[in-house]
């Protein structure tokens, strides 16, 4: 059952970067997903088109994707909430959105102002004009082990949402812990109740590591057959609606246990520390990951 290949859907650039105080200049992102399409990644989620009122430091997602040098065989990804959002994605030649909804009604309410039914009636609009431009979407359900807001969250809600996101047209459904909560016993569950209705090949998992608990809660998602995986270099990130919630799982720690069990990946730990070692240089301050600092200094 254990994934013999695990796609790595890097996030760093869009979960990573929203979170920072500083907002990154388009060249610095450009230059960070160019290091990053250099290390044999093939899935990079590189901005978003949301309010910038709501998150600034994704205002310039446009410039990005426009400046941008594609690479052939790399899917470049933007999330866009809204008709609005994936109007100027496709303004700036994205190619691959996600809409991003919750299994907490709070979480729904304070990160995109709206309740989970509201959500999901505005992303059918995103899917009508997705499918008429060619245009794949991914999913995101927030909040799967837990909320900021809310406390525990049943899976029942996760799967609930998760099947609405599949049915709409998502063809893959990313399951959030947006605070990093969760722990090997609660993934279970979580996907024990998932994978009565979905397909475990729709689904991704999408953990952040505030607890400290991301890798083991992936190698347990991976003992269900999950095999995509988010992460974001250096363990960037978090999300500005979920206070307290840190950076996503680190890649390098990802990439570094599934190179020991002989998992591939198609990435090379090389090159994904030079793309590391640049964002960090930037933010001033070592990567959170294990695996990166212990390579980078040896
Ligand atoms: P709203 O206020 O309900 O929407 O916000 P609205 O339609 O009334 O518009 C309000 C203002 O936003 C207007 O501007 C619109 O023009 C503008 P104003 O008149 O005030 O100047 N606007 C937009 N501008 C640019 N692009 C757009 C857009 N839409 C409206 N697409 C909205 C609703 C969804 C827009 C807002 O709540 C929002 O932008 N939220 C962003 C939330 C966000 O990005 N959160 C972080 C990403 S989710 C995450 O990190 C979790 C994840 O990683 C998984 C996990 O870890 O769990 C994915
Ligand atoms: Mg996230």
């Amino acid at each position: 059952m254990f994934p013999q290949e695990v796609s790595i859907v890097e996030v760093g650039p869009r979960d990573g970067l929203q979170n920072e105080k500083s907002t990154l200049t388009a060249d610095q992102k450009i230059k960070l997903i160019e290091l990053l399409s250099n290390t044999g990644l093939k899935r990079i989620e590189a901005g978003s088109f949301v309010s910038p009122k709501w998150v600034p430091q994704m205002a310039n997602s446009d410039d990005v994707f426009k400046a941008l040098n594609i690479q052939h065989g790399i899917q470049y990804s933007a999330l866009t909430p809204n008709l609005r959002g994936l109007e100027a994605a496709i303004e700036a030649g994205v190619r691959e959105v996600a809409v991003f909804g919750a299994a907490s009604e709070s979480f729904s309410q304070k990160n995109i102002n709206c309740s989970i039914s509201e959500s999901l009636s505005r992303f059918e609009a995103v899917f009508e004009m997705a499918e008429k431009h060619d245009i794949k979407v991914r999913g995101y359900v927030s909040c799967v082990m837990g909320c900021p807001y809310e406390g525990d969250i049943s899976p029942e809600a996760v799967t609930k949402v998760s099947k609405s996101l599949i049915d709409m047209g998502c063809y893959e459904v990313s399951l959030g812990d947006t605070i990093g909560v969760g722990t090997p016993r609660a993934t279970r569950l979580l996907l024990e109740n998932v994978l009565k209705e979905v397909d475990v090949s729709k689904l991704a998992a999408h953990f952040h590591d505030t607890y400290g608990q991301a890798l083991v809660n992936l190698y347990t998602a991976m003992e269900y057959g999950v095999s995509t995986v988010d992460s974001a270099v250096a363990g960037l990130g978090g999300c500005p609606y979920a206070r307290g919630a840190s950076g996503n799982v680190a890649t390098e720690d990802v990439l570094y246990m599934l190179n020991g069990m002989g998992v591939s990946t198609g990435i090379d730990m090389n090159k994904l520390l030079v793309a590391s070692s640049y964002i960090s240089d930037i933010l001033g301050r070592p990567p959170v990951s294990k695996a990166a600092n212990a390579l980078l200094t040896r």
